[in-house]
């Protein structure tokens, strides 16, 4: 599903700020897999998220979603994939906070001109599933960092993504948060939805079949803890 080959990533080329932030990569992650990626802080996870989910593009390298190059779409192509297959939820949850919990979750139905009441139904019944029921009209800013994690994780659903990419999202959750916010993503793993996760939390990547960990931009499998 996802096939990385040589991906190198350098900041500010030939500028003395220069950074380069990802060496050699070489990844697959197959579709199912539940995959953590662990590492210090600025050793590239992020980099590495951002190349996978498409905002970002490698400086050189070669990158297949589902077999085919990401360098050969167009910007069209590469803006479906990230809207329509793959849910990022970041640390600082990417909600509006002054916006409901309903609304969070339709924006990007809202944002697609595709909105409408049977899409709102479906978005309750993924908030009930995700343990948010009743919540629907509370505004996000008013929610626990356990819950706006729930509503990022919702929003991804309800926009039918295949593949769930979370940047540290266990970051600004104490440990009982952080095991509930884990067995959610592992139950959605289980239906078939395959969860990359970034995290330098050692708790979360014990959970994840699949573990690699990044050290000063270079990625290697790691087995035990
Ligand atoms: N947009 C950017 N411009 C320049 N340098 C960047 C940018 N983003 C990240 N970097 C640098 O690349 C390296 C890896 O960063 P990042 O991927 O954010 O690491 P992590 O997520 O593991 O903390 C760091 O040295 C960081 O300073
Ligand atoms: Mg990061």
């Amino acid at each position: 599903m996802i096939e990385l080959e040589k991906i190198e990533k350098i900041y500010n080329a030939g500028k003395a700020s220069e950074t380069h932030a990802l060496k050699d990569i070489n990844l697959r992650i197959e579709e199912g897999d539940m995959v953590a990626i662990t590492g210090p802080s600025g050793s590239g996870k992020s980099t590495l998220l951002h190349i996978i989910a498409g905002i970002d593009s490698p400086s050189s390298g070669e990158y297949r979603f589902c077999g085919k190059l990401v360098s050969d779409m167009s910007d069209k192509e590469r803006c479906r994939i990230r809207n329509q297959k793959i849910g990022m939820i970041m640390q600082d949850f990417g909600l509006l906070g002054n916006d409901t919990v309903l609304r969070n979750v339709c924006l990007p139905e809202v944002i697609g001109g595709r909105y409408n009441r049977k899409f709102e139904n479906k978005a309750k019944e993924i908030l009930s599933a995700v343990g948010l029921p009743g919540l629907e009209q509370k505004k996000t800013n008013q929610l626990s960092g356990g819950q706006r994690q729930r509503v990022a994780i919702a929003r991804a659903l309800a926009m039918d993504a295949k593949i769930i990419i979370a940047d540290e999202p266990t970051g600004a959750l104490d440990s009982e948060n952080t095991d509930s916010l884990m067995d959610l993503l592992l139950e959605l793993n289980r239906q078939g939805i395959t969860i990359i996760i970034v995290s330098h939390d050692p708790k979360v990547a014990m959970r994840c079949p699949i573990r690699y960990r990044i050290e000063d931009g270079r990625i290697e499998r790691t087995k035990i803890y």
